[in-house]
């Protein structure tokens, strides 16, 4: 007969009699095995379900250089269609490569007839979210060709009404940049900016930008804040950017061509998103890729939130879900120079070409890449032959840096097991596993890499997510049942931190109206963001890895599943502290006796706790904390620790040793 208690929130609640003693979850924190890599959890971006455009990057003007396939698209004529061909007024788009040989499409504005009012009116990404009290800065690039031209930018409420206004009157002869300031007076989520043209003369203008000037860190044409906030807080280990499919491209001609999202922003030539009509239920004709985001950008980013960078190129090889276009083996210089300059941009000394590129964007000191992807999720011995090519080439200018190859799309199969065999003759520094599978598949498979040839090569788990079924509400699918399953699976992970050195849940960012892929981690609108309950199981790991592994065993056996119980210990040598992640996926509650060995008389700790009501709940906009993590704080005597696990839980414990 033994009393069992229960330690949250610092007090011990007598549970009442029971007959059995409970089972054990032993600990070892004297006896540390393996290293978790700093890198162990990190985050994923790619340019998918407006991502990037429309949702990282602040800029609020879609279409903004009249590059689009149909230039017009995101504008209307003001103050209506026939604006443009009027007999006092035209507005016709010609090509200038004066601006930018890159996007050379422009506004001509014509206006004969002062006291008539024209303009055009710029419907935002899926509208354009303003704040009360918020500044914009509008920026245009424009030349006065004759008369007398000034310009008013109003930003306009849902109901049409002018909510905010500049006026702009000294319009330059040559091309050169206007900028005006705008306060908005109302919080709108899908409001309007029009650019209206008074006086008479004719004016060319091009670049129509407006920013919030409340950006991450400030910086003008810069990120969205909330949104880099929230991975801020995940303290992700890395960043692997742009993607994903879009490395890849549908045809080459629209892959992603690092060169050209570097320098300049009026200089990154435009490209269209391949998930622009990539799914029929989810088109999205409009979607395209200024590169404001570019290159430099993600280097900043991952500087700024402490990650590393995890760059991942075209090897000469289109979406093989696609067109499949390869580049012939003999003609792939173009491809191998890009991987060897980008190396070149982020590392070295400003002195070379592109060290002095990044050098005149701002950075002159190295960003230090450490890691390279060669190709995204492809397979065959097209793949194999194109990787080899250029991983040689990486290899023999820079030894140190890393390369990252991958396995294609599925995690096991034919073609898996193919390119497993290809990739342990080719010896890739890490490879690239990819799995988005229901969450059982998650649960049955946390000793995945319990089996794993230790000495084969280093596993980067670079896409994965749970995909449960969800209602109509398209965060739905982002439910508990999934982020639990993850839970209990990345316990697998970092038991295995020998073989694991890198992991990532896919995609990050969704636009709550204009996604295409589903389930995501966090997800936006024009004006708020939450994380979903996956994304608190990605903080609590990230937040929490700890620096080497300890023994874990209930009953001589690993925690993987048995009672719907999965756990992993670790030890953070720089604090001290002892990590315990413990997973209940069963329906039942579960009583445990936590046993740590080499723990003192008395310690203290903390407890976080992330539950939900039912395995279908999720977190939205209207309620984005539904599902959150809850701190507590815990005593430990002796080591010990009688733990009620609660039924379908994620607990993470951290004590001092
Ligand atoms: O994460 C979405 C897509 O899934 C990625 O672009 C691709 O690599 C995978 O198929």
């Amino acid at each position: 007969m033994r009393k069992i208690f229960q330690i949250f929130s610092g007090m011990i609640i007598s549970l009442g009699v029971i007959a059995q003693a409970p089972p054990k979850i032993e600990i070892d924190a004297t006896r540390p095995l393996v290293p978790i890599q700093s890198t162990m959890y990190g985050v994923f971006f790619e340019d998918i379900n407006f991502a990037a455009d429309g949702g990282l990057y602040a800029e609020l003007i879609k279409n903004r250089s009249f590059e689009f396939e149909f230039p017009w698209m995101g504008w209307k004529h003001l103050p209506n269609a026939e604006t443009r061909f009027s007999n006092t007024n035209e507005l016709t788009i010609y090509n200038n490569s004066k601006v930018s040989p890159a996007n050379p499409k422009v506004v001509r504005v014509e206006k004969r007839d002062s006291s008539q009012f024209i303009g055009i009116q710029n419907e935002g990404f899926d509208g354009v979210g303003l704040k009360s009290g918020a500044k914009y800065d509008f920026t245009a690039i424009v030349r006065s060709n004759k008369g007398n031209i000034s310009i008013e930018v109003q930003l306009l409420n849902e109901k049409d009404q002018v909510i905010g206004t500049t006026i702009i009157d000294k319009i330059p002869m040559n091309w050169g940049k206007i900028e005006g300031v705008i306060t908005s007076s109302e919080t709108i989520q899908k409001g309007k900016v029009n650019i209206l043209f008074l006086g008479q003369g004719q004016l060319d203008i091009d670049f129509i930008s407006l920013f919030p000037q409340d950006t991450w860190k400030g910086r003008k044409g810069g990120l969205r804040k909330d949104l880099v906030q929230l991975l801020a807080e995940m303290k992700p280990g890395f960043v692997r950017f742009p993607g994903g499919c879009i490395v890849e491209g549908r045809t080459l001609a629209e892959r992603y061509q690092w060169k050209k999202t570097v320098g300049k922003v009026e200089d990154r030539e435009l490209l269209i998103n391949r998930w622009n009509k990539e799914f029929s239920h989810r088109s999205a004709p409009d979607y395209f890729q200024t590169f404001g985001l570019g290159f430099f950008e993600y280097f900043q980013l991952c500087e700024d939130i402490g990650a590393e960078p995890v760059p991942i190129l075209s090897c000469g090889l289109a979406c093989q879900f696609n067109s499949s276009e390869m580049q012939p083996l003999d003609e792939i210089d173009p491809y191998v120079q890009d991987a060897i300059d980008l190396i070149s941009f982020a590392n070295d000394p400003v002195s070379t070409k592109w060290g002095g590129l990044r050098a005149e964007m701002g950075h002159p000191e190295p960003f230090n890449l450490k890691m390279i992807g060669v190709g995204n999720e492809q397979w065959g011995e097209e793949y194999f032959e194109r990787y080899e090519i250029i991983a040689a080439a990486i290899r023999a200018k820079y030894p140190d840096v890393k390369i990252i190859s991958g396995t294609g799309p599925f995690a096991e199969g034919e073609m898996f097991e193919q390119a497993e065999k290809a990739l342990t003759r080719l010896k890739p520094n890490l490879v690239d596993e990819h799995y988005y599978k229901p969450p059982k598949w998650f649960l049955e498979n946390a000793s995945r890499y319990d089996k794993y040839e230790r000495e084969r090569y280093k596993i980067f788990a670079g896409e994965y997510a749970a995909h449960p079924k969800g209602t109509d509400q398209p965060e739905s699918r982002n439910n508990w049942e999934g982020a639990l399953a993850e839970a209990a699976f990345m316990t697998g992970l970092e038991r295995n931190a020998d073989v694991v050195y890198m992991c990532s849940y896919a995609p990050l960012f969704a636009h709550i109206n204009k996604w295409q892929w589903n389930p995501d981690l966090i997800w936006f609108d024009n004006l708020n963001a939450f994380g979903t309950p996956s994304y608190y199981v990605q903080k609590l790991y990230a937040n929490n890895p700890g620096s080497k592994t300890l023994p874990i065993l209930s009953g001589g056996e690993t925690l993987a599943g048995k009672n719907g119980i999965y756990a992993n210990a670790s030890l953070d040598e720089k604090t001290g502290e002892v990590i315990v992640k413990i997973v209940n996926t069963s329906e039942k509650e579960s009583i445990y006796e936590l046993n740590i060995k080499g723990m003192p008389k008395k310690t203290s700790g903390k407890l976080w706790t992330l539950k939900a009501n039912a395995l279908n709940q999720y977190n939205s906009l209207q309620n984005p904390q539904n599902i959150f993590p809850i701190e507590s704080e815990l005593t430990i005597e002796k080591g010990k620790l009688s733990a009620r696990l609660e039924p379908n839980v994620f607990y993470v414990f951290r004590m001092r040793k």
